[in-house]
């Protein structure tokens, strides 16, 4: 089914203030809830994070009565959304327990966008990102089966693979070479505007959530491998909200702001199958249809143009989240040697010339050691090898996946070798299933 939102009455703002009961409803069971119920709770929380940001940060440039009391009464409504999507999460769920969903979230929902992308070059960057995040789910795994002694498929429940990836340490990048080129406003699909403003708040909530939480361990490791991933974060934050037309009004990303929030909740609504989490997403989503009417009418008055023109006549599905092993898998093969160019392209480790600014920037950051890196390290000292979940011919690939993905200059001193690679994988493989 599909619909065009701007046909829609949806909930009048005045009914959309709840009580304290209903706000703060009741988490969900961290051993029950699916895998997907949980990405989506995690990007319905960035989503509302970034709506009640926007809305202040376009009131702190906006000297319109009418426009800053239409911000000022829904801002406070994505704020209580915000509460009641972010406190699902159960007082149980430890922090890298919420970290393992925070990375299935990226490489999921990269993975649909990427195939669903009408714009190649916008695509191109979605893979080069989900690489990265794919690492970083491999890193933190090792630390939920060492810190908390649980299998991290405890949390992905077998949809996501957790192997190595394109190495974090080398995603550290000069962060002026991470900017891409913006679409036109003009010509580019709604699908493609929504796919990346939807990101950009999942990358910016997941930053924000380890900025907030990485210091709750005492383990040093743990919170250096935290600040690294956090500043890996950072860089997609800057990655992906740069392909955004930055000439876009202030009225026009309102706009796009409520159609995001629209299609998001739309879509979770449609998979959800528990069914009391499925019935916020359908409350929220009638809350957002009345948002959108305001923001559409708006932009009218204000632009003298149709709302159609920037978002089309129906929803699109920006996060239908679904097991992606085997898109993953053909990226991770295919494209974990690539690098990002100076002329906000793409290029490949053996054609980066020797003063690749990116290079400067990893030297001092790992100077002392890539936190990522020692992860393995101390798994390995303490078990042999590291943990992997994948089906066994990708496993038999992380050797070569190594070799084609590791950059030679450059290195953090306790990088895992080639050779240590080679001997880990005679390792017999980390029991990390509950009996
Ligand atoms: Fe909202
Ligand atoms: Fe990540
Ligand atoms: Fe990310
Ligand atoms: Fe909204």
């Amino acid at each position: 089914m599909t619909f065009n939102p701007l046909l829609e009455k949806g909930t009048p703002i005045e009914k959309q203030i709840r009580s304290w009961h209903e706000i703060a409803k009741k988490p969900f069971n961290k051993t029950e809830v699916d895998c997907y119920t949980r990405t989506r709770q995690i990007l319905m929380n960035g989503i509302e994070v970034e709506a009640w940001n926007f809305k202040h940060n376009f009131a702190r440039n906006c000297n319109d009565t009418e426009v800053n009391k239409f911000l000022a009464q829904t801002r406070r409504i994505e704020d209580m959304q915000q509460t009641t999507v972010n406190w699902l999460t159960p007082a149980d769920q430890s922090v890298l327990e919420t970290t393992l969903g925070y990375e299935q979230v990226a490489v999921d929902l990269t993975a649909w966008m990427a195939q669903n992308e009408p714009d190649d070059y916008v695509k191109e960057t979605f893979d080069f990102g989900l690489l990265e995040d794919f690492d970083h789910l491999y890193r933190y795994s090792q630390w939920a089966y060492l810190e908390h002694g649980i299998s991290p498929n405890d949390i992905v429940q077998g949809q996501t693979d957790i192997m190595l990836s394109r190495p974090t340490q080398n995603h550290h990048n000069d962060n002026r070479i991470r900017l891409r080129k913006p679409y036109d406003k003009a010509t580019a699909d709604p699908q493609t505007k929504v796919n990346i403003y939807t990101l950009v708040a999942g990358e910016q909530q997941t930053h924000n959530y380890y900025a907030e939480h990485g210091m709750e361990y005492g383990n040093q490791c743990i919170r250096e491998t935290y600040a690294e991933i956090k500043d890996v974060e950072e860089e997609h934050v800057t990655m992906y909200e740069s392909l955004i037309d930055p000439t876009e009004s202030w009225y026009e990303k309102l706009l796009l702001h409520e159609f995001v929030e629209v299609c998001t909740y739309y879509n979770c609504m449609e998979d959800e199958e528990n069914d009391r989490i499925k019935k916020i997403w359908e409350m929220f989503l009638d809350y957002e249809i009345g948002h959108l009417q305001i923001a559409a009418n708006l932009f009218k008055k204000y632009e003298k143009r149709d709302p159609e023109e920037v978002i089309g006549t129906k929803v699109v599905l920006p996060c239908r989240f679904m097991s992606q092993k085997e898109y993953v898998t053909n990226i991770l093969e295919n494209e974990i040697q690539k690098r990002l160019d100076t002329k906000m392209g793409y290029t490949e480790i053996d054609n980066l010339p020797d003063d690749w600014p990116s290079y400067e920037i990893q030297e001092k950051v790992g100077e002392e050691g890539s936190p990522t890196e020692m992860t393995i390290q101390i798994i390995t000292a303490a078990k042999g090898r590291d943990l992997v979940i994948a089906d066994k011919k990708l496993k038999k690939k992380q050797l070569e996946l190594l070799e084609k993905g590791l950059e030679d200059i450059a290195q953090a001193p306790d990088t895992i070798t080639i050779e240590e690679m080679n001997e880990m994988m005679d390792e017999e493989e980390i029991e990390h299933e509950c009996v």
